[in-house]
């Protein structure tokens, strides 16, 4: 009676493979789902047989491996159907940057995506691919397309690729994972009646807000250090990214609070937002409200240096030299992350040269937890056809790092 109450217990997945040189990752995954007495029942593209057997697949999730729609073993011949609503979520792991580009056109052109189609369950992806597939504009916007339409994506991570290449697009390590899987289904709360058909495809297919209870500062655009009642120095930061990155918290059911330097964006409907002007306002705003801070993240481009004496009146122009003396303002992540029980630290590093090794520099220097890393400037923008969803991707990345990360 027991083994069969477990048996019902169990959560069960539909754990995709598509064709990407990751794919022998998805064996070790397999695995430490079923340690973790998750159902695993496999699905492959045609592709992903040609990195990685279904044979290898069917020996360690034992039961058959499906790769074909017109399959007519299946007693209905409806495999496409039947599998997903057995299932507790869908995992495409790899995910190719093909295989994304057709969940995103909603494509059903093989078993695996007429299955993604056809689900009545939440879908994970975990992309995989070169850097360059990973940066394109296409994947991009397909990526940015899936996490509008609720799907849940892991990754994926930095390093050195399969191809030789360094980068963003590997996919996280199986561990990673399996335990963001874990964690996912375990936050899944059955409804109490079933709903009637149409919000019950609506629910299915819903973020799961696992974030609850979680409490973020995100800082966010420039600031400005006056030298007078009219001008000052401040910097060419919009804001945007902080503002994607406490818009993706919330999305998550996080507790925001926004601390922005003037900006004109639309503030994120339900955060705390608090209006600042200078790097001293911003950071009395964050002393202020750092009390249960869980996560901080500070994307704001607080100016490094104000003007030690503003004049109180506008300065009159002269045909003199003028000579302004600054003095360095609060370091404000340094702060928060020198607290005795400090939150997780997230810092953004905006460098127009030697990126990963300024990056890593300011990372130490401020002790913090984790550094994402911009290049500033006007070559990359060039190549992006479309950076707010490549803002996007990152804003979620960010947040889902930081949230693991404190788990
Ligand atoms: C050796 C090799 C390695 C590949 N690795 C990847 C990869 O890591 N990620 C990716 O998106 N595509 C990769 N591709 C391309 C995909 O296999 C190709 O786009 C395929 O059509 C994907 O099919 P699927 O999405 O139906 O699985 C690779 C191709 C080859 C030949």
């Amino acid at each position: 009676m027991r083994g069969i109450m477990n048996q019902a217990n169990r959560k069960r997945i539909v754990l995709g493979i598509t064709g990407g040189i990751a794919a022998y990752k998805a064996a070790e995954l397999a695995r430490l789902l079923i340690k973790q007495h998750i159902d695993v029942q496999v699905v492959m593209t045609d592709a992903a047989c040609h990195f990685i057997t279904p044979t290898t697949m069917q020996g360690l999730s034992g039961k058959p491996v499906y790769t074909d729609q017109w399959d007519a073993s299946v007693p209905n011949n409806m495999a496409h159907i039947n599998l997903s609503r057995a299932a507790d979520a869908i995992v495409i792991a790899p995910a190719s940057a093909d295989f994304i580009a057709k969940l995103a056109h909603g494509l059903a052109d093989d078993l695996l995506s007429a299955l993604c189609l056809a689900r009545a369950c939440p879908l994970i992806v975990a992309p995989a691919m070169n850097r360059e597939m990973w940066l394109n504009a296409a994947t991009q916007r397909n990526v940015a397309q899936l996490i509008d339409d609720g799907v849940k994506v892991l990754g994926p991570d930095s390093g050195v690729q399969a191809c030789g290449e360094e980068g963003m697009g590997r996919m996280l390590e199986a561990a990673q994972l399996a335990q963001d899987i874990s964690a996912f289904l375990n936050n899944i709360t059955l409804s109490p009646a079933p709903l009637p058909a149409s919000e019950e495809r609506e629910s299915a297919q819903q973020p799961i807000k696992k974030m609850q209870g979680v409490k973020i500062i995100v800082t966010a655009g420039p600031t400005y250090e006056a030298i007078d009642t009219v001008r000052g120095i401040t910097n060419r930061s919009s804001g945007k990214m902080g503002y994607a990155v406490a818009q993706a918290a919330l999305e998550l059911g996080a507790q925001v609070i926004l601390i922005s330097g003037p900006t004109a964006l639309a503030k994120p409907k339900g955060a705390q937002s608090i209006d600042v002007t200078s790097a001293g306002q911003m950071f009395d705003a964050v002393k202020q409200h750092l009390a249960g801070c869980d996560i901080f993240i500070g994307v704001a481009a607080v100016a490094d240096y104000r003007v030690a004496q503003p004049s109180q009146q506008k300065l009159k122009k002269s045909a003199n030299p003028l000579t302004l003396e600054l003095v360095p303002n609060p370091d404000i992540l340094a702060y928060v992350a020198a607290q005795t029980n400090p939150p997780f630290c997230v810092g953004f590093a905006a460098e127009s040269e030697n990126l990963a090794e300024y990056a890593e520099q300011k990372r130490r220097a401020k002790k913090l937890h984790r550094q994402r890393r911009q290049r500033t400037g006007t070559v990359r923008r060039q190549r992006q056809a479309d950076p707010a969803a490549r803002r996007q991707a990152h804003a979620g990345q960010t947040i889902d790092a930081a949230h693991r990360a404190t788990l």
